[in-house]
């Protein structure tokens, strides 16, 4: 029998995740098929209900959505807790909770980007859902330093100081070149730019916006400054492939799909 998984959010329409799932299937031979699912803003939980009802075995859970689904959750991963989010239901009798943002954050900038986080230092730009989906496995991958900078500061301090070793500062306080800054806020989805100081970037710094399929302002700025300026595409591709291996076990090669993706 053919297993169902969908990707559920609002909007959904303009997901690519149908598509890249579709791809994951037929590369390793997998039976099954995805669909979206467009939620009511008031009515997750209703829908994931009528989903697992119907023999649904999995949902990836995109924005408004990922804290509802933390909570929906039965159980719940570790990378899941410290992100205080889930994108990745799995139905197995309980509902399992996972979040792959920031394994697939750390896939890309090392895997397709090949750039190592080890002893790298970092800067996180943002201080909500996003910059908090990914500051863990941020952390983990042994970074010499984090430091996380938001607008309203209050943020940066109160999500920094639930990592050990991550530390707040404003945008105006950054005096010195980091080897990796990336930006998990929403300023670019609306083509707003950042008032980040030009002494944050060096020409072997790499750029990294979390949204994809658009050249944001903070891209702009990070090459006008010789940077290596990259969108989240390959994140989107891989948090995508660890959702296909929580479900179906079997681990999808990413790069064909990325590069076909890029190739529009
Ligand atoms: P998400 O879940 O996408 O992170 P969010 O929780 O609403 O969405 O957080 C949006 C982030 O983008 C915040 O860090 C926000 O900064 P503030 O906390 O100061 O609001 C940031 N952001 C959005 N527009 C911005 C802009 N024009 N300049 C700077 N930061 C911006």
């Amino acid at each position: 029998m053919t297993e169902r998984y969908a990707v559920i959010g609002h909007p959904v329409s303009h997901s690519k995740s149908p598509w890249i799932h579709a791809e994951f299937a037929r590369q390793t031979g997998q039976h099954l098929s995805y669909g979206r699912i467009e939620a009511p803003l008031d009515g997750f939980e209703a829908a994931v209900d009528t989903f697992r009802q119907s023999g649904g075995r999995g949902l990836n859970v995109t924005l408004p959505f990922k804290e509802a689904a933390y909570r929906y959750s039965d159980e719940l991963s570790e990378r899941a807790r410290g992100a205080g989010a889930v994108n990745t239901l799995a139905f197995r009798g309980t509902v399992f909770g996972d979040n792959t943002d920031g394994v697939g954050l750390l896939r890309d900038i090392e895997g397709n980007l090949g750039v190592r986080l080890m002893d790298k230092s970092v800067l996180l730009v943002g201080a909500g859902g996003a910059a908090q989906g990914v500051l863990g496995a941020l952390m983990d991958a042994g970074v010499r330093e984090l430091v996380l900078a938001n607008r309203t500061v209050a943020k940066a301090e109160a999500l920094a100081a639930r990592f050990a070793g991550a530390r707040a500062s404003s945008f105006s306080a950054l005096d010195r070149a980091f080897d990796l800054v990336i930006n998990a806020t929403s300023a670019g989805l609306a083509g707003e730019p950042l008032a980040l100081p030009p002494s944050i970037w060096r020409p072997d710094t790499l750029a990294y916006d979390m949204v994809y399929g658009r050249d944001t302002p903070f891209l702009a700025a990070a090459r006008l400054a010789g940077a290596r300026a990259c969108d989240g595409l390959g994140m989107l591709v891989e948090q995508a492939a660890e959702s296909f291996f929580i479900w179906r076990g079997v681990r999808p090669v990413t790069a064909d799909v990325l590069a076909r993706l890029r190739a529009g």
